[in-house]
């Protein structure tokens, strides 16, 4: 190791660090390292070349194709996985290992296809994790040098000479969001009082007429950064806009008052659904931070009761400051484990239970799929599954249950594992809220054409629902 360069006016020691062949980079290491004046330079840069010393390039490869091999045949977690790490790997090499992983775990759809390209491309035989590692890295990161890569083996190997062809096997990206919904809060205004105010604010308004949703769809795509739009199912309640208008929004006196909310239409879809009368008797499972509560109370007129419940106290304090921000007044708030509370709220009385529990997000734009891990869906639908149970204990009138997960396990297996297992579930049948959404289930469910889809194709956040009616409330056919 090398000292080359030191700035002593900043205090920041450049130096090279020169490793042995076989070591880190295969090449000098330049790191630049900050340190206090008293502390003894060599003493530091020791500690730095111990460290990458630790960190032979296979090993660091090795191991996260270890863990993606733990994950797949123990059916262990990541988080288990990595916490199972010898104590040698250091705070900075995890960091990488789990970089590695993530990559490969978040694209596994498109590398299983690159594998088996792969696999067929060489008759070497080769490490399959390590392969799923490698393409994870050398396909799915932008600029990698090929020097930090283990190197003369057939894994390597094979990526690095199809290299063109593994990229173009890459799935489409996700479409982020492209749309944004700002909804009048009728509580404390009417559309034509906001219309004027965000024209006087340098907005301008599309007022191109809609034939159907379709064109409504495509004309929402064409709308500019300060351009809004009245949309199509909800007139007199919704504005969309660009998600790029927030910005201008969110500095405005209307929104600052609680005059206007960015909600996203899907939670509409799923309020519009419950066909709420003035004076309603709502129970509101899973609140927190109470949008979907807000958007309850305004179609209410602030008339009935809405007893929300959540066992996140945080999150209900928040929720407590956007009810008085939004003037929401027939809401009362009730700290506590749902679970745990149900045998005291059973009530037939109760006009609409909506249970919107915690999910994987999914179906939310800025959720990257790397937060989205399977064990954690497998145990979010137990945990859904339990809540819709005893949801169906309460024996209110209608049930909307609700996610804004895009995963069948969150939505259509729990609706139909909580129907099979509850007894009170014979008392329920699933009806279609909205008839002319044009989004249902892809599944193979009987009642996949009853329960509500949305996403970013329909200008929403992935989201579904679904609505479960007494069958004493069933209205008849006519
Ligand atoms: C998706 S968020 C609810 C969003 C809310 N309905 C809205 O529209 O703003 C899920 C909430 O469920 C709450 N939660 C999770 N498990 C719960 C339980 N067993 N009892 C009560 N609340 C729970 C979480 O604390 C979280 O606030």
């Amino acid at each position: 190791m090398e000292l080359t360069q030191r700035n002593e006016k900043l205090n920041l020691s450049r130096i090279t660090l020169k490793f042995p062949p076989d070591m880190v980079s295969r090449k000098p290491f330049k790191l630049q390292i900050y340190e206090s004046e008293n502390k003894n330079t060599c003493d530091n840069l020791k500690k730095v070349a111990i460290m990458h010393e630790a960190t032979n390039i296979e090993n660091k490869y090795q191991l996260a194709a270890s863990i993606l091999k733990k994950i797949d045949s123990k059916k262990l977690s990541l988080k288990k996985c990595m916490s199972d790490l010898p104590s040698s790997v250091s705070t900075w090499e995890k960091k990488a290992i789990y970089a590695l992983t993530i990559k490969a775990i978040q694209n596994k759809e498109s590398i299983d296809k690159m594998k088996k390209f792969c696999l067929e491309a060489t008759k070497e035989p080769m490490d399959q994790y390590l392969l799923q590692v490698l393409i994870g890295k050398l396909i799915f990161e932008r600029k990698v040098a090929l020097y930090s890569l283990p190197r003369d083996i057939p894994e390597t190997n094979v990526i690095v000479n199809n290299r063109r062809k593994l990229a173009s096997m890459k799935a489409p990206k996700r479409d982020a969001q492209t749309h944004i919904y700002l909804r009048i809060n009728r509580l404390k205004c009417k559309m034509s009082e906001i219309i004027p105010i965000l024209l006087a604010n340098g907005f301008t308004q599309d007022e191109t007429k809609d034939e159907s949703f379709e064109s409504f769809v495509t004309n929402c795509h064409a709308l500019k950064m300060r351009c809004f739009k009245k949309d199509f199912h909800f007139k007199k309640e919704l504005l969309v806009f660009r998600p790029k208008a927030t910005k201008y929004i969110t500095c405005l006196d209307i929104y600052l008052e609680g005059k206007v909310i960015i909600q996203d239409k899907a939670s509409l879809l799923a309020v519009k659904a419950m066909k709420l009368k003035k004076r309603a008797n709502v129970l509101d499972v899973c609140c927190a931070p109470g949008t979907k509560t807000a958007a309850m109370a305004a179609c209410m007129k602030n008339k009935g009761t809405i007893t929300s419940i959540d066992r996140d106290e945080n999150r209900l304090k928040d929720m407590q400051k956007l009810m008085d921000k939004l003037g929401v007044s027939c809401c009362s708030i009730t700290h506590g484990d749902f679970i745990d509370l149900a045998p005291n709220l059973q009530n037939p009385e109760i006009d609409v239970l909506l249970l919107d529990p915690s999910c994987s997000g999914s179906g939310r734009p800025d959720m990257s799929a790397n937060k989205i891990d399977v064990h954690r869906i497998g145990k979010l639908a137990g945990f859904q599954t339990l809540m819709l149970k005893t949801a169906f204990t309460i024996g209110a009138k209608k049930i909307i249950y609700s996610t804004c997960s895009t995963e069948t396990f969150e939505n259509e297996v729990v609706v139909k594992t909580a129907m099979d297992e509850s007894p009170e579930a014979a008392n329920y049948t699933i009806v279609d809220p909205l008839p002319d959404w044009p989004m249902r289930s892809d599944s193979n469910y009987p009642f996949a054409s009853k329960v509500i889809r949305s996403n970013e194709t329909l200008l929403t956040r992935g989201f579904f629902f679904c609505l479960l009616v007494r069958n004493d409330q069933l209205t008849p056919p006519e």
